[in-house]
């Protein structure tokens, strides 16, 4: 059965990076306004004025969504077990690390906790309009495979995996290399490519692994066919220097995971807001992903990302929220918080606009993470995956949207002034994962 979803559509399906450093306009946002989307078997069939889907589909049920349609925002660094640690105040990252996150990441021993946080984490995806993600997971087997299994139950695109790390981290959190491989071997035969689900071999980061674990990452990997790979980069100079004077062999940062086989373009490695120039031509050639998260570098103070020399090296970006080191699940607020970056750094800051902006957070982060046959923008063919904005009638975003001048400005008054509260419903291939009107909207949690 087709059906119709009505709505102001918003899409960027061409690159607009590929014209180049241009200051602004690359004309590829594509908008219809009253617009509609005929959905068959999880698909997009065809995409257009409401008013000729109508006349094409006339017995289709038409829904009037009342908001702006998107395609489903692509998440590319999450951390399953930090949504309790977000907001923390006062702390740059290895003491954010070692005094609240760390030691809280071992409460997920405790399996049922667990499951409960996890549910709750791919919640908090749904609702802030996130409908496919790169996450960051917990150390413990047992965590993971309830991870997985709620990862399933939910809908969502997830690729993820379990942490590893052998030092630098509270004992409970450390598996010996040999062990690591035998957990991460058990999940990736029972979960990577069931259904949307993928496997990503994650060691922490270099600081938490030693020369054995990164190889034994390298085993896995070359061991089944289309893993993923993900884990953290260049985000603090003090992380850098600990990791320079812990392997003495490697070149440099990124050279650490590179002599094992780690970098390739399955890879999505997080931040990199203090690269060499030798990493940077590196990544370009190995055509790894590099993930920016521009709140998380705010707000535990990381620094500012060199965007523009990324683009000079070639290298493939996406956005990430990184929760909870991030203060927020909306990918719009990464989006606004990585202009506020680029604008911030002046003459060195990468020009950024609304549709090289929604292409970041959209059809950039879905090829990202190889999903580009099946999602990142509203054209025929791709898997319905949409969040439907719909900003309060009495609200600032409303009153703002009545006096956009052209699509693009709405988009940028959506993308600068959208929250959580403004995401209406979101859809995987068609699928409901998240309805602001019937999803417990009005609840009050009680105070723990
Ligand atoms: N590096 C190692 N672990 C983490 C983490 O949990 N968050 C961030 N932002 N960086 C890390
Ligand atoms: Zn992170």
């Amino acid at each position: 059965m087709t059906t119709l979803l009505a709505g102001h559509l918003l899409h960027v399906p061409r690159d607009p990076f590929a014209a180049g450093a241009a200051p602004a306009g690359a004309g590829a946002l594509e908008a219809v306004q009253d617009g509609a989307i005929a959905v068959r078997d999880g698909r997009i069939v065809a995409t257009g004025p409401a008013g000729d889907l109508r006349a094409r589909f006339p017995d289709a049920p038409l829904e009037q969504t009342g908001g702006y349609m998107l395609p489903g925002l692509v998440d590319g660094h999450v951390h399953y077990p930090q949504l309790p640690v977000m907001g923390v105040m006062g702390l740059r990252l290895l003491d954010w690390l070692r005094r609240r996150t760390l030691p809280f990441e071992t409460r997920y021993a405790d399996a049922d906790f667990a499951r409960a946080q996890a549910r709750t984490f791919l919640g908090a995806l749904a609702r802030n309009g996130t409908t496919s993600a790169m996450v960051f997971g917990a150390h413990q087997p047992d965590a993971m495979a309830a991870f997985f299994e709620e990862a399933a139950a939910s809908g969502l695109r997830v690729t993820a995996g379990l942490t590893l790390g052998d030092r630098e981290l509270p004992p409970a959190l450390q598996l010996p290399p040999a062990e690591a491989v035998r957990a991460s071997r058990e999940l990736i035969a029972r979960w990577h490519g069931r259904g949307r689900l993928r496997y990503a071999v994650t060691p922490r980061f270099a600081v938490a692994t030693s020369d054995a674990m990164l190889a034994a990452c390298g085993e896995l990997l070359g061991s089944h066919q289309d893993l993923w790979f993900t884990t953290h980069l260049n985000e603090t100079p003090d992380e850098i220097a600990y990791v320079r004077a812990a392997f003495p062999a490697a070149r440099d940062y990124l050279d650490a995971y590179d002599r094992h086989g780690l970098i390739g373009p399955r890879s999505v490695l997080a931040h990199d807001v203090h690269p060499a120039e030798r990493e940077l031509a590196r990544l370009g050639e190995s055509r790894a992903v590099v993930c920016h998260c521009p709140g998380s570098n705010q707000f535990i103070g990381s620094g500012l990302f060199p965007m523009r020399r990324h683009l000079a090296h070639g290298v493939r970006l996406m956005l990430g929220s990184d929760v909870g080191g991030g203060p927020g699940f909306g990918m719009p607020g990464e989006a606004r918080t990585a202009y506020q970056t680029q604008m911030l750094l002046g003459e060195e800051g990468a020009p950024l606009d609304a549709e090289r902006l929604l292409w970041l957070l959209t059809a950039g982060g879905a090829a990202a993470l190889g999903l580009s046959d099946q999602v990142g923008d509203l054209s025929p063919g791709k898997e319905a995956d949409l969040v439907v904005l719909r900003p309060p009638a009495h609200g600032t975003l409303a009153a703002r949207l009545q006096h956009a001048v052209d699509a693009e400005d709405a988009l940028a008054a959506l993308l600068a002034l959208s929250s959580e509260a403004d995401v209406a419903r979101t859809l995987v291939a068609g699928e409901t994962v998240w309805d602001a009107r019937t999803a417990g909207a009005g609840e009050v949690a009680p105070p723990a």
